[in-house]
């Protein structure tokens, strides 16, 4: 692909030269365009160096090329990161008073902003208003990590890791690419993440799901066309600035949100790592470690099985005619990944239950996934690998071929 990548003046341009090495390691031919700000923090030379591509950040440069027609028209994706208050604000007036801004008016394919900037910055009610007129166009816009920022201060405001920013924006790219319309009018729930069930006011029990793969589902479910509903526990990574968003916190709020959305929805997806028990107690008051010597003993309750009951309601009631689940399967003495997988399958009722073989070493959070499909059919797919968006695009083909055949 033809990648521009907009540079703005924040201290963070340095780490914008890792995700350029990251694109230009993927294949991805990128002119990138600093602002004349972010020259004083990376040189010209730098850039023109990683990227093999000439650099300039004026539109009096080789003007017989007209460049900001000619990259705003040919780039099949803008990345602006880092994103500062100033470039948010001049995209979202429109202005064109430097190569880039000039770029992104010209823009005819997705445009992907990278924030960073100090908290008070972002939240300030200019920017966030920017933001909307942006996000509004169908710009997309991620949320800022949080983090320690330039001084000693620290809140919302950090640039998102590179191979974050690397992911959601071809992400998005790949979602206008290889866009169907087959699950149009189709309204597609998804879980993602981890939930979170409290011990005191300032304790809980987690797990260590990311929501990468829910997040990847989504747009890949997006992309096919859907209406997608995210209900979201414990993330790591930020969500699509574009997708609706039910944000819960524990099995119990998980469960609420997915019976409420049942009705409505033609297909369930539950990737969300639910915890299975969750504290009998909740302490109102902070466990305290106290002077008698006495260590407390946490006694735990089973939590609704949220996909079971699903397929339950549906039978009574009517609901989504696809339910899918996830597994995150090792083999032990009583079987291997796969006969764990078909049995959980039987005992779940769902459709389709993705297995993900956690076994030698594979952990959460990775970005490359190994799965197989299995049908309540008896159908077993190829193993899928590749990254996260793989696996979720043959997850999404798969349920398009029982929805539309
Ligand atoms: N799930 C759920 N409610 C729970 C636990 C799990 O809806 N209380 C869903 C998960 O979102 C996933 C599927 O069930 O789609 C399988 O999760 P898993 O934890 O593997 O299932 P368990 O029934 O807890 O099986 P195990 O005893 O192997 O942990």
């Amino acid at each position: 692909m033809r990648i521009v990548l907009g540079v703005g003046g924040g201290i963070a341009a340095y780490k914008a030269a890792s995700l350029l090495r990251l694109l230009t390691e993927a294949g991805h031919s990128v002119t990138v365009i600093p602002t004349e700000a972010a020259t004083r923090f990376v040189g010209t030379a730098t850039w023109e160096a990683l990227s093999g591509n000439p650099v300039s950040n004026s539109v009096w440069d080789d003007v017989d090329r007209v460049n900001h027609v000619r990259l705003g028209h040919e780039a099949d994706l803008i990345i602006v990161a880092p994103a500062t208050a100033d470039v948010l604000a001049r995209a979202a007036a429109g202005l064109a008073n430097d190569l880039l801004t000039g770029t992104l008016l010209m823009a005819s394919g997705p445009v992907f902003f990278a924030p960073a900037m100090h908290t008070e910055m972002w939240r300030h009610t200019a920017t966030q208003a920017n933001v909307a007129t942006l996000r509004s166009r169908g710009v997309t816009v991620m949320e800022p990590a949080s983090g320690r920022l330039t001084g000693a201060d620290s809140g919302p405001g950090r640039l998102p890791e590179p191979a974050e920013i690397f992911a959601a924006a071809l992400g998005v790219c790949g979602a206008s690419h290889a866009a169907t319309d087959e699950l149009t009018g189709r309204t597609v729930t998804i879980t993602a993440g981890g939930t979170r069930e409290p011990l005191d006011p300032v304790r809980f029990l987690g797990n260590r799901s990311s929501g990468k793969q829910g997040i990847a589902l989504a747009q890949a479910a997006r992309a096919a066309g859907a209406e997608v509903h995210l209900i979201a526990a414990h993330l790591e990574v930020p969500v699509p600035a574009d997708l609706q968003v039910t944000r819960v916190s524990t099995a119990h709020e998980l469960r609420s949100a997915v019976l409420a959305a049942l009705p409505a929805s033609d297909v369930l997806i539950m990737a969300a790592a639910v915890a299975d028990f969750r504290p009998a107690d909740v302490m109102t008051s902070k466990i305290k470690k106290g002077d008698d010597g006495v260590d407390p003993v946490i006694s735990l309750v089973r939590n609704p099985d949220i996909l079971k009951e699903s397929v339950e309601r549906r039978r009574a009631a009517g609901g989504p005619a696809v339910i899918v689940g996830f597994a995150a399967e090792t083999g032990d003495a009583d079987g291997d990944p796969l006969a764990h997988a078909r049995a959980k399958l039987l005992r779940k009722g769902c459709d389709l239950l993705v297995l993900n073989d956690v076994g030698q070493g594979r952990v959460f959070g990775e970005d490359a996934s190994a799965v197989v499909i299995l049908g309540s059919d008896g159908s077993e797919s190829a193993p899928v690998s590749g990254s996260k968006r793989d696996v979720a695009d043959a997850v999404v083909a798969r349920i398009t071929r029982i929805l539309v055949g």
